[in-house]
């Protein structure tokens, strides 16, 4: 059997050579594709792999086609937006993610973002604190739970909106669950965003939803770009000079924010929130162990495309 590593943006080597013990330690072959810059690299490199691990990797039905002995894609993060779900199932093609492994990253980098932005993005003036802000948690998974966990630790006052979770869950950790997203943002003075981009939430966060924050809010994203409407984010930051857009993940309309909203707008260059050790870690080594328990003894846990 053999799995492949195919990861545009690699893992640490701890990582790697974590995931490589795991799967040889079962009897199978290690491949890996790390920082292609073509998918026709990609379309070679799974032919004969009967096992894929990627992060936010593409793998469409043209990926699905050429890999004939494909049995199983794991996402080695939370969202799986990248793989269509559809043409893995209509090649018989098992995928799942690994749920949690890296969202303490993921919060982590909220509140790098976030001190950042507050403090005027190093620029000299006088910033504001964290201390006391209300802080609105957009989604309360995972990274959305770490999140929580770190803002008590600044003194954040916490809210939170999430269309699945029990209103008693979140409030179980302290935090104020609201009944509307229109709710969240006509409260809090930054929202994180940690929604998963699906057909319901591409474009949700509108001028409709972000108009009704209070003066000086902040908006941060490490979630997806797919989930803002950028025309009308960029619309909403012309009317209101006193909105902070910042993001672990860069807009397709990168370059007229950056000449827009100097002061006001920050993007990593490359989507960061997840690149730590520690995630690579615990992602790609939990990546490994779901393969072999599928391929060894069919274990289905944390299946995505039922
Ligand atoms: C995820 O969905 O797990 C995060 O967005 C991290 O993605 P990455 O593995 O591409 O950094």
């Amino acid at each position: 059997m053999k799995v492949l590593v195919a990861t545009e943006k690699p893992f640490a080597k701890i990582a790697v050579d974590g995931i490589k013990k795991e799967i040889e330690g079962a009897g199978f072959e290690l491949a890996l594709l790390e920082k292609y810059t073509d998918k026709a690299q990609l379309l070679d490199a799974v032919k004969d792999a009967n096992a894929i691990i990627i992060r936010s990797d593409i793998i469409d039905a043209e990926v699905l086609e050429a890999a004939k002995e494909l049995k199983i894609v794991v996402r080695a993060g939370a969202g799986y937006d990248n793989v269509d779900l559809n043409a893995a199932t209509a090649h018989g093609v098992c995928v799942m993610n690994t749920p949690g492994q890296n969202s303490n990253a993921v919060a982590e980098l909220v509140f790098g973002l976030l001190v950042y932005a507050v403090r005027n993005f190093y620029n000299g003036t006088s910033g504001t604190e964290l201390m006391g802000k209300k802080l609105g948690i957009h989604a309360y998974g995972n990274v959305g739970r770490n999140v929580a966990r770190i803002a008590k630790g600044f003194g954040m006052e916490l809210y939170a909106y999430d269309a699945f979770c029990p209103k008693d869950v979140i409030e179980k950790d302290g935090v104020k669950a609201v009944d509307s997203a229109e709710e969240l943002y006509k409260i809090c003075n930054i929202v994180s965003l940690h929604i998963p981009a699906t057909a319901e939430t591409k474009n949700s966060i509108n001028r409709d939803l972000l108009k009704n924050m209070p003066k000086g809010a902040i908006l941060v994203n490490t979630a997806r770009k797919e989930v803002i409407n950028e025309d009308e984010l960029i619309q909403l930051m012309e009317e209101r000079p006193d909105f902070k857009y910042i993001t672990d993940i860069m807009p397709a309309a990168n370059a007229k924010f950056t000449e827009l909203f100097a002061g006001r707008y920050f993007s990593t260059p490359k989507k960061m929130g997840a690149q730590t050790a520690e995630a690579n870690i615990n992602a790609g080594i939990a990546a490994a162990k779901q393969i072999v328990g599928f391929l060894k003894e069919g274990c289905e846990k944390f299946r995505v495309n039922k």
